[in-house]
């Protein structure tokens, strides 16, 4: 069996899907746990395993889009609030199954740099958004909103090391969507031979 023509398909197809273009359908509450044990994998120096999700489903994703929606409004300043922003964000799940906050959670090892603690979590949630496409399911990184603000990490009741890395929505969509990238990898290389 060769494996690699199935990670390349599941690499390559893996498309950033706004929440807005999901279609509502709900993601069985298995193949979610899947994907948390996917996450569970990712590569981990010392083995701190410095990731945390706060996983909400079912009428909580509303909830949640409501409660983010209020930080944005209580927290951000007067002049720079919107209401069209408000609304976005207390609507941004309506169409989704699942919202996943992905947390860099500072692992017991201070010697590990918190560099590498945020690379391994990231890891983290790249295994589940590839686990997502393999099941066919349709993710969103999203980091906008109040995702990095602090009042985020006191609703979350994180330590003040801990790190929001990104507000992931998880859903079907019936849209199948092209990547692009601007700069072919050969630029990005430096071969040494
Ligand atoms: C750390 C991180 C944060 C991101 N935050 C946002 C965001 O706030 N809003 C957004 O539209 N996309 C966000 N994205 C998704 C990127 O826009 C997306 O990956 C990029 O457009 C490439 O598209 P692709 O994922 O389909 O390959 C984020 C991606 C990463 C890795």
């Amino acid at each position: 069996m060769n494996s690699f023509p199935a990670i390349q398909q599941i690499i390559q197809t893996r498309r950033t899907t706004k929440p807005g273009m999901m279609n509502g359908k709900r993601i069985p509450e298995e193949q979610v746990k899947d994907l948390l044990q996917l996450a569970n994998w990712a590569p981990t120096h010392g083995l701190t395993e410095p990731w945390h999700f706060v996983v909400y489903t079912g009428e909580k994703v509303q909830e949640f889009c409501r409660q983010h929606a209020d930080l944005y409004q209580q927290y951000i300043p007067a002049e720079k609030f919107t209401p069209e922003k408000y609304e976005k964000l207390a609507h941004m799940g309506d169409l989704a199954s699942h919202v996943i906050i992905a947390i860099m959670q500072r692992g017991k090892l201070p010697a590990i740099p918190v560099l590498e603690e945020i690379a391994a979590a990231a890891c983290a949630v790249q295994n589940i958004l590839l686990g997502a496409t393999a099941l066919g399911i349709a993710s969103y990184w999203g980091s906008g909103g109040m995702a990095y603000h602090p009042a985020m990490k006191t609703f979350l009741k994180l330590q003040e090391e801990d790190l929001v890395l990104g507000i992931i929505y998880l859903g079907y969509s019936d849209k199948t969507l092209t990547g692009r990238r601007n700069t072919p990898i050969h630029a990005k290389i430096t071969y040494v031979e």
